[in-house]
């Protein structure tokens, strides 16, 4: 897989199923639909708030300016469909410096047939091809889905967490490349 986890530079991951690659601007109304589709427990900055915010045009605009979208949390498209189904890839987190987070979040009508932990091989395959040693995931203690996802491919809990009363605790798991 020739890709490396360069800022700036555009990224195209294959597997079996999958394409990841960049977001097209015309692919904004899948991010929307994620934001509609959250948990409930997912904290209002993470939902659409009581004005419609994010809007598809401001979801476009992010696509269109962040590079974040083409260079590193990726689009999830299915090959055989051709269609976007989420988001892999590797942000900046909570973790150590030098060691991103791994992030994923799929459509709901595609959960449970193995594309996030599809999906979330790939990454870690590139991020290992791209130097780094070691990435976190933060995850909700009542998310289940994606602690099994996290564990299957092989992230361990570790001691550190955040307590939330309200939306629920944080739960800190890394893995070495
Ligand atoms: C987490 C998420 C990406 C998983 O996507 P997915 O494609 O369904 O994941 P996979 O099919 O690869 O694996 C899901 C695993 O969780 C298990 N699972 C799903 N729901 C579960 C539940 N309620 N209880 C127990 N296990 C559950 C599945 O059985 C499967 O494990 P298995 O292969 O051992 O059977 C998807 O649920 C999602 O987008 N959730 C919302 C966003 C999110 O939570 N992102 C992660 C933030 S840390």
């Amino acid at each position: 897989m020739a890709a490396s986890a360069t800022p700036g530079r555009e990224v195209v991951l294959e597997t079996d199923r999958l394409l990841l690659r960049p977001w097209g601007v015309a692919e904004a109304a899948v991010q929307r639909e994620l934001w509609t589709e959250r948990d409930p427990r997912v904290p209002p900055h993470r939902r659409i708030d009581a004005d419609g915010h994010p809007t598809l045009a401001e979801l476009e605009e992010s696509i269109r300016t962040d590079d974040l979208w083409s260079t590193r949390l990726l689009a999830v498209e299915r090959k055989a469909v051709r269609d976007v189904i989420g988001y892999c890839g590797l942000v900046d987190g909570r973790g150590s410096a030098g060691e991103p987070e791994l992030a994923f979040e799929l459509l709901r009508r595609v959960w449970g047939q193995g594309y996030a932990t599809e999906a979330a091989s790939a990454v870690l395959d590139w991020a290992r091809s791209s130097g780094y040693e070691r990435l976190w995931a933060t995850v909700w203690d009542w998310n289940t889905a994606s602690r099994r996802v996290l564990a299957k491919v092989g992230f361990t809990e570790t001691e550190r967490k955040v307590v939330d009363p309200v939306h629920g605790t944080t739960l800190f798991t890394t893995r070495r490349l």
